[in-house]
């Protein structure tokens, strides 16, 4: 019996895998099936002359990150506001060993060594789980932000015992937001151990990002934040700097 290459191929290369957890980060992903689950999401102050600085450093990270494996998705943002943190990077993972990686790497200790000239104050890491997320976007090599160009994070508090139930409401949400053509990527995230939540929603076109604000989710969103959250949640408006997508 003659097994086709190709199969005995995944089986040795799954196997492998699966027994083996690698040093080497660059032969394979043992959890390349798993979903994202993982996440960071880290605000980043410039100092007040040093936005471009920012920007250009953002921008030139994109390499870095496309060689580290085990980082799926990874989005540099601008906020528009700026007596908001001026940027965030948010980053997802599907496993803790990934997400690990990540903050041993080339582009979290270039930030690092980065920030006493670019930031004011080393930046916030903040862990989260996803909960639920669309990831319409494909990887485009030939546009620094994958198409993308503007979008929101929302985020949340919920009251002492909704903590539940509001988890469940993002969840719950994702079938409409699959309904919406022009909302390219969407995440719902939980910062584990505190009553902190967040939608983070990535759009092509800012037609997109009025859609969503004006679509049936936000209307139901808002129509349970008197009950689940302690204040109605801002909403904050971004551009998107530099964007890698696996
Ligand atoms: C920021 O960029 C400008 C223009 O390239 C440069 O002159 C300046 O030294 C940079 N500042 C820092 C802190 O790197
Ligand atoms: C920027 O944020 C401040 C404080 O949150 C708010 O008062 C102001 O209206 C915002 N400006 C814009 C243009 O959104
Ligand atoms: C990248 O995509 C955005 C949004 O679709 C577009 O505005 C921009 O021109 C593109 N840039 C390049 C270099 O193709
Ligand atoms: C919340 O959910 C967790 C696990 O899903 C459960 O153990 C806990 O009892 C729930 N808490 C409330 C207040 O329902």
């Amino acid at each position: 019996m003659r097994i086709p290459l190709t199969i005995l191929l995944a089986v040795v290369l799954s196997t492998y895998a699966f027994v083996a957890p690698l040093s080497d980060d660059h032969v394979v992903d043992a959890n390349a099936d798993a979903p994202v689950h993982f996440s960071l999401f880290v605000p980043i102050v410039a100092k007040s002359d040093t936005v471009e600085n920012v920007t250009q450093f953002l921008t030139s990270a994109v390499p870095l990150v496309e060689a580290e494996l085990k980082t799926v998705q990874w989005y540099a943002v601008k906020y528009t506001n700026f007596s908001t943190p001026t940027f965030a990077i948010f980053d997802t993972f599907r496993s803790e060993e990934g997400r690990v990686a990540h903050l041993n790497g080339k582009v979290a200790s270039a930030l690092f060594d980065n920030a006493d000239a670019l930031l004011d104050g080393a930046p916030g890491i903040k862990p989260a789980n996803i909960l639920a997320s669309k990831v319409a976007s494909k990887p485009d090599t030939g546009n620094a932000t994958a198409g993308l160009t503007v979008g929101l994070t929302i985020p949340l508090t919920a009251k002492p015992g909704q903590v539940n139930a509001t988890r469940e409401v993002l969840v719950s949400v994702l079938p409409g937001i699959e309904q919406e053509a022009l909302t390219v990527d969407w995440y719902a995230l939980e910062f584990p151990d505190t009553n902190s939540f967040a939608i983070i929603v990535f759009f092509a076109i800012e037609e997109g990002r009025d859609a969503h604000l004006n679509g049936q989710v936000a209307a139901a969103l808002f129509a349970s934040a008197e009950t689940l959250l302690t204040a109605l949640p801002d909403v904050v408006e971004f551009e998107v700097v530099a964007v890698t997508i696996k």
